[in-house]
């Protein structure tokens, strides 16, 4: 029997009120070395730990890891050998991932856009899960991956996720059953359902509208004779970036309980967090180059990092994500600043609508420690815009 998220309330003896939470361990780190350039310390333990208590709420479901949230080495071989699965988006990713000693069988191709030789060599590499949306994607995968499970990925409604994915991926409640149908067709096995809730969905009742859609189109396809047996959750599991999040074995067990009530019996059923499973294992180490104002009667000091949008801050992006700074005059009182970027592009801004308190003796030279920042920051940093080389990784 799955325990639900009463009994992981009591067995954790605490009620469900949000924790906050910053690794000491790895601020710790920043502070005792010297970086030439801004870097990413990521501490694999937490990544485990994350892990462990995610699983401990999602029960038996399978955690495929989102590689793309931070795709370094350490860390995919830490959850190999704890037993994870994967959802890769491109060849790449799956190599990174068999490289390291996953098997084929636990790496899912959830991108619903894939290269058709791609498709033909995670087929070849013995991968059987794969995701479409779209009649022309079906297409591709029985020409290259014949006879491969899919799972149709639904567009759901936005949920109030900080950082939204509608729009781009999925197909709408009318278009689903027919592709499930094609999909037959062509000889594949279209097993189940997917969807994204959206990253950084705070609270677990933020699933609800969006499970009651994807429940509604799973009956309708039970009724029209499909045998699906694969739910599949997607990401959204939040990282605490200063707004009080649950514990994440509460908050899953209570996206379960809200599944199970909707799906019973459904029998297989995966989650693919990303940026709750990494995003509080690092923190990157950065360097202030310029305070100015830009007038002597200037409210808001500019504050230049040597990190931007195009070197691993790009979900600063409508400051959708909104990150938590620490330096070493935190004692001092502070005063309203706009962040920037070091690139000489106007859009590497980083926050300026909700301008951010930073000490009022900030200057240049000081370090700049940005927290709960292991998710989509190393994998999002340009090769090289502007000539600043990309985000380093180091792992404690
Ligand atoms: C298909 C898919 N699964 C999982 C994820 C991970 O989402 P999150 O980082 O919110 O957990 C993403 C993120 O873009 C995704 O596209």
């Amino acid at each position: 029997m799955n325990a639900t998220f009463a009994d992981f309330s009591a067995a954790l003896a605490v009620s469900y009120q949000p924790v906050t939470r910053t690794s000491t361990r790895i601020e710790d780190y920043i502070r005792a070395h010297e970086f030439g350039r801004p870097t990413l310390v990521l501490d694999i333990d937490a990544v485990e730990a994350q892990y462990t208590a995610l699983k401990a709420g999602l029960g038996r479901a399978d955690i495929h890891y989102a590689v793309k949230a931070n795709p370094a080495r350490e860390i995919i071989e830490r959850l190999v050998n704890l037993g994870s699965h994967f959802d890769a988006a491109s060849r790449g990713e799956i190599e990174l991932c068999l490289s390291l000693g996953a098997r084929p069988e636990t790496i899912s191709f959830g991108n619903t856009v894939k290269r058709p030789a791609d498709i033909a060599f995670a087929h070849a590499s013995g991968i059987t899960l794969y995701a479409a949306d779209a009649e022309e994607e079906l297409e591709k995968i029985a020409a290259h991956a014949p006879g491969a499970e899919v799972y149709i990925r639904l567009i759901v409604e936005a949920s109030g996720a900080d950082w939204p994915l509608t729009r781009k991926f999925g197909t709408s409640r009318d278009k689903a059953l027919a592709l499930m149908g094609l999909a037959r067709e062509l000889g594949l096995r279209p097993v189940g359902l997917s969807f994204h809730v959206g990253s950084q969905t705070r609270d677990p009742a933020m699933w609800e509208s969006t499970l009651d859609q994807v429940a509604a189109i799973w009956i309708e396809a039970r009724d029209a004779g499909f045998a699906l047996d694969l739910l599949n959750i997607g990401g959204g599991f939040p990282a605490f970036y200063g707004e009080d999040i649950p514990h994440p074995t509460l908050y899953a067990a209570a996206v379960m309980d809200r599944v199970a009530a909707r799906f019973p019996g459904v029998p297989r059923v995966m989650a693919e967090p990303g940026r709750g499973l990494v995003a509080e294992a690092g923190m990157i180490a950065a360097e202030v180059l310029l305070v100015s104002r830009k007038s002597d009667d200037d409210l808001c000091r500019w504050v230049y990092l040597d990190i931007g949008k195009f070197s691993g801050l790009a979900e600063t992006m409508d400051e959708a994500i909104r990150y938590q700074f620490a330096t070493d005059r935190d004692h001092e009182g502070t005063g309203p600043c706009i962040l920037a970027g070091p690139s000489c592009d106007s859009a590497d801004v980083l926050y300026e609508k909700r301008p951010v308190a930073m000490p009022l003796g900030l200057k240049a030279g000081d370090r700049i420690i940005i927290r709960n920042c292991g998710a989509y920051t190393s994998s999002y940093s340009s090769v090289g815009f502007n000539g600043f080389p990309p985000l380093d990784v180091v792992v404690m």
